[in-house]
Order: structure tokens, then C-alpha cells, then sequence
């Protein structure tokens, strides 16, 4: 048994995931799309060791011994399981954007510690297994495993729940510019949201949909069909949100300069800009726009008092093992 460090990115689902058919195996009501996010990653070491007495972990440098811990201990007994491994292990991750920027970090956080992990009990296990055990973790941590451009299928068995890329991140020079308007935590985290989606009336219809709307936003990926590719994004983000405010207690993640940018950003892509929204389950807002529009986009952005900061990343790499040393 050894120790491995592992980097994945954030990603920025474009057809959201929301709700599960199975809550415990994070099996999705639909299937989703996603773009990873260049330069916005997670890196972990995960070190297996004989001596140790329990399961530890640290993020960002402080020492995480409430939930944060419990959720990652529950991963390591999935790799402990599938790999027959009888140790406990020290987890050190570290976010490279703004902690509390209100950017999810789960998806990376779960990329990186389900590839360290293996790598460190030196199994080799493929791409295809490894999206299905960060699924285990958190759902979108499947997206941050593969490269680029990702499609995570919807199933009722574990191993058909997987992800896999559709493109590499050259195949559109498109770039998530975000505006950052909280940086508070998010009062409902997506794992309740989640539970709470089939009590809306509208979760059945979103997910009717989903397929067609997938299919048509994958197309328009592989096409660079930016008009269709915004009108599609924008809907499915806002299905989602209108799930989320209809579901008992409702869930309101917008704020008024959430609602703001929207707004903006819809009469900059009327005035020929290229450029459209959609929002995870939080108030800040993903701009993604194509990339000789980045810079007049994140001008505008900043120049509003009520955003906080900008982030700008380009379609990124999949989860990569950066070392390995197996004694
Ligand atoms: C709104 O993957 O964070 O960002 O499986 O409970 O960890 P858990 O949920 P998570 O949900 C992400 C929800 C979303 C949409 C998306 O990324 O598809």
C-alpha cells in the first residue's frame, strides 16, 4: 500500500443532474452533460497506511473531523471494499480556486480522491469504473474523471451509471466566465436537493425531457452552434431552478443580482454577443461564452458592484494521477 496525489477539475453541467432514481447509489433520475473547468481543481493525496488507527482527513490545510470527514470515510470504505484493502488512510485535498467561493468543489473533490485512492493501492482500474465509483461520492464527481467534454448515463445498475467524454477540450473554444456574487455556503447542499425533487410537480416533466434536451445540446457542442447551444443551456437551467423553488420546502438558491446577470446576459447575447447563463445550486452565475467574447463578458461583469469576484476557465483535462509511490 502506498501513496498517490490525484487532480481533477470543477465542471459546469450544461443539462443538469437533479434528483435520483436512487439515492444511496447516486443513480440519476436523467443523464447530464458537463464541460470540465480548466485551472479550478481539487488535489489529493491519498496515503494507505498500516499503522494508522482510523481514517483522517484535511482540506485546505485545516483538519475536517465533522461531516466532511464522514462523507469522505464512506468513500474510502467503497475503495476498501473493491479493492480489499483492510487500512485506513490520511486524505490531504486542497482546493486551488477561492474556498468559499460558492464554486461546488464536491465533483473535484471526488474526482481526485476516487483516482488518488486507487492509484495509491496500485490498481489499475479503468476510466469507465472509475467515473462509477466517484458517482458513489458525488454524483458530478463522475463528469470531473474523463476529459473535455462528458456525458454521464442515466441507468438503474451501478455499473451502467458511468460517464465518459464526448470531446476533448479542443473541441469547442468555448470558456465558463463566472460571476461570483456570494461567497456564503449554500443553505441546502445538492445531497437534501436532491432527496427533495420528486416533491416538486414539475421534477416529471424536466426529466421527460431531459434526452431531447441532451441530445440537442450535445449536437450543438459538436456543431459550435452557439444560438442553439444558448437556447438549450438557459432552458435547462432554468427547468432545473424552477424544480428546485416548486419542491417542498422550496428551495430559492437566486439573489437579486443572480437574477441581475441573467438579465444582462440575455440582452449582451441580443446585441450579438456571444454569450449565455445557467446556475448549479447556488447563486452565482456561469457565463459561458465563446472565447473572443470572454474578455468584453468579464469586463462587464466586474464593472457591476454587486459582483464579488470573476473566475474565467476554459474546457479542461479529466482527473490525472500526478504521483504515485508504492513502497
Ligand atoms: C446543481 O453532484 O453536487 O450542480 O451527488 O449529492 O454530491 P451529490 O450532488 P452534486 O449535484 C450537482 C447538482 C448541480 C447540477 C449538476 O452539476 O449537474
Amino acid at each position: 500500500m502506498g501513496t498517490a496525489t490525484a487532480r481533477a477539475n470543477a465542471n459546469i453541467a450544461f443539462i443538469k443532474y437533479w434528483g435520483n432514481r436512487d439515492d444511496r447509489l447516486r443513480l440519476p433520475a436523467n443523464p447530464s452533460i458537463s464541460m470540465n473547468l480548466g485551472g479550478l481543481f481539487a488535489e489529493t493525496t491519498v496515503r494507505w497506511e498500516e499503522n494508522l488507527t482510523a481514517d483522517s482527513f484535511g482540506l485546505n490545510g485545516k483538519e475536517d473531523t465533522g461531516a466532511g470527514l464522514t462523507r469522505v470515510v464512506a468513500h474510502l470504505d467503497v475503495l476498501r471494499r473493491r479493492l480489499d484493502i483492510a487500512q485506513f488512510a490520511r486524505v490531504e485535498s486542497r482546493n486551488n480556486f477561492p474556498t468559499g467561493a460558492g464554486i461546488a468543489s464536491s465533483a473535484a473533490a471526488f474526482a481526485a480522491l476516487t483516482v488518488a485512492g486507487a492509484a495509491a493501492a496500485g490498481a489499475q482500474l479503468s476510466e469507465r469504473e472509475l467515473t462509477t465509483i466517484a458517482r458513489l461520492g458525488s454524483g458530478s464527481a463522475s463528469r470531473s474523471v474523463p476529459t473535455g467534454f462528458v456525458e454521464w448515463y442515466a441507468a438503474d445498475a451501478h455499473e451502467e451509471s458511468y460517464a465518459e467524454s464526448f470531446g476533448t477540450p479542443n473541441t469547442w473554444d468555448i470558456v465558463d466566465v463566472i460571476a461570483v456574487v456570494s461567497k456564503a455556503h449554500k443553505p441546502v447542499g445538492s445531497s437534501a436537493g436532491h432527496q427533495s425533487a420528486n416533491t416538486s410537480d414539475l421534477q416529471t416533466a424536466r426529466v421527460a425531457g431531459a434526452e431531447e434536451r441532451l441530445r440537442q445540446c450535445k449536437q450543438a457542442i459538436l456543431n459550435h452552434d452557439f444560438a442553439a447551444f444558448a437556447d438549450v443551456v438557459e432552458h435547462d437551467s432554468n427547468l432545473m431552478h424552477a424544480v428546485m423553488m416548486t419542491s417542498r420546502p422550496p428551495l430559492f438558491y437566486w439573489l437579486p443580482p443572480t437574477l441581475m446577470i441573467m438579465d444582462s446576459v440575455r440582452q449582451w447575447r441580443a446585441d450579438g454577443l456571444r454569450v449565455c447563463y445557467t446556475l448549479d445550486a447556488g447563486p452565482n452565475v456561469h457565463c459561458i461564452c465563446v472565447r473572443e467574447d470572454a474578455a468584453v463578458v468579464s469586463e462587464r461583469l466586474r464593472a457591476s458592484s454587486e459582483v464579488l469576484d470573476v473566475l474565467i476557465a476554459p474546457p479542461g483535462d479529466g482527473a490525472q494521477v500526478l504521483t504515485v509511490s508504492i513502497p
